[in-house]
């Protein structure tokens, strides 16, 4: 089995390349995050953003697995899924989800608003989805899983509530109704209850014990990995390799080939250190051409040039062994394109990852641009040399093959090397 990882800050183009990847494989899991996630596809002129579903979800010969380290809300998940029905996906045969993965109350949803208020000026800037709170009850052994549904569950429902209302009441966070909410998400659970709701981990290892080929998608990125990010501005789960492993139930001498998927440039949502961050025009121009707003918050993402340091921090954690580079194309207009290879601050510099990245300012090299559209181009020998240079300059630092390159949204611009 192979997985692909987004090796930054997230929205890296994970959706896209597991979609364009899903013939070569049987089954495709996703295996950490929720509905914090957006994963954008784009083909024959449709565009789908997947935040709970798998991306192998359109191929209709595959299986999709949603793994336990996921976590799960059932209302988004419906709302999600029906979208897909509506457009001809059939669903409930070839979806499997983990008993194990667990679920994401409303009132998650209104811990995470109460957790993020109450940090003041330190907030973390989360996609507001309960992630947090739900992956803490999960560590404090209190969480309900998608196998609760299948027993008692009004009961623990109502328990795992009225925790979270007397957490409410002591941060005196009171201003909210989840009513409406709490209904939709009812009718979540019930719609839920018509997939299969399995052991997913002893299914896997039993597709792969059979040779079958399975693609583990990543959520998030590296650098918002609980352990390895930039904490606390992070998300809660694994979303490094070893998250594939506890996230699905596979031993790591399963896993064959990593695939470290980044653009071009950079990007983050959200509060954190962002060294690489420009607050200047070419910041805005990125942005703008890139596209580079949030697809489940609509917030703008933060942009700069590429960061080497933490690429090769990504690269040692994740044990990547090829490359994916994507929106090449986003820095076509460019006369001469930055490289971040150190940090400095108060008079040091470093290339390996710090302890604090708060405050390091980046140092960069400079390399031409190549100032040509590579949107249309569908093969290497094709591309301007500048940007051949830029692969190699790239490839080089990070001793690591970059075998894909995307040079637009779309399925088809997307060239193997
Ligand atoms: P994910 O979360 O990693 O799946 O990525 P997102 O879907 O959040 O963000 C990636 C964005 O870049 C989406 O809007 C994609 O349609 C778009 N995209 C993907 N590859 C390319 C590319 O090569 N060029 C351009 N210009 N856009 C791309
Ligand atoms: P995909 O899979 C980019 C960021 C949030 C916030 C931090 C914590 O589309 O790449 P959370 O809601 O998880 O508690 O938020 O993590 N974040 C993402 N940023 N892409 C994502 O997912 C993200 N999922 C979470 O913006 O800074
Ligand atoms: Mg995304």
């Amino acid at each position: 089995m192979d997985a692909l990882l987004g090796i930054v800050f997230g929205d890296e183009g994970k959706g896209k390349v597991v979609d364009f990847f899903t013939p070569h494989y049987d089954v495709v899991a996703r295996f950490a995050g929720g509905p914090n996630a957006g994963h954008t596809i784009i083909f024959e002129g449709k565009k789908f953003v997947l935040r709970s579903i798998p991306s192998g979800i359109f191929d209709e010969g595959k299986l999709n697995i949603i793994g336990n380290g996921c976590v799960i809300a059932p209302d988004l998940f419906m709302t999600e899924a029906r979208e897909l029905e509506a457009a001809g996906y059939s669903l409930t045969d070839r979806l499997h989800i983990s008993r194990r993965a667990h679920l994401i109350l409303p009132t998650h949803r209104v811990l995470d608003r109460a957790y993020e208020a109450a940090k003041g000026k330190n907030k973390v800037g989360t996609t507001g989805k309960g992630i947090g709170p739900t992956y803490s009850d999960k560590a404090a052994r209190v969480g309900l899983r998608v196998g609760d549904m299948l027993n008692d569950f009004e009961e623990k429902y109502r328990a795992l509530k009225a925790r979270h209302e007397q957490i409410l009441h002591d941060l005196h966070f009171t201003d909210y109704d989840i009513t409406e909410e709490e209904a939709r998400w009812m009718e979540g659970v019930e719609y839920m209850r018509k997939f299969q709701l399995t052991d997913t981990e002893i299914e896997i290892n039993d597709l792969l014990e059979k040779g079958k080929n399975v693609l583990a998608e990543g959520a998030q990125g590296s650098l918002l990995d609980i352990d390895h990010g930039t904490y606390p501005f992070v998300s809660s789960s694994s979303t490094t390799s070893g998250g594939v492993c506890t996230g699905l139930g596979v031993a790591p001498n399963r896993i064959d080939r990593i695939f470290g998927i980044f653009k071009a440039y950079s990007t983050r949502v959200g509060s954190g250190p962002f060294p690489v961050e420009l607050f200047d025009e070419t910041g805005d121009e990125i942005r703008r051409i890139g596209n580079e707003f949030g697809a489940v918050t609509g917030r703008n993402r933060r942009c700069g040039w590429i960061d080497l340091v933490a690429l090769k921090y990504a690269i040692m954690i994740n044990g990547v062994t090829d490359l994916v580079m994507m929106k090449s194309d986003v820095l076509d207009s460019f006369d001469t394109i930055k490289v971040c290879t150190a940090y400095q601050k108060d008079g040091k510099t470093v290339t390996d990852m710090p302890y604090d990245t708060e405050g390091w300012q980046a140092v960069y090299e400079e390399l031409p641009g190549w100032k040509t559209p590579l949107s249309a181009l569908r093969d290497e020998a094709d591309f301007p040399e500048a940007f051949k240079d830029y692969i190699a300059y790239l490839e080089n630092a990070l001793h690591t093959p970059i075998r894909i390159i995307s040079v637009s949204p779309d399925r088809a611009a997307t060239i193997m090397r």
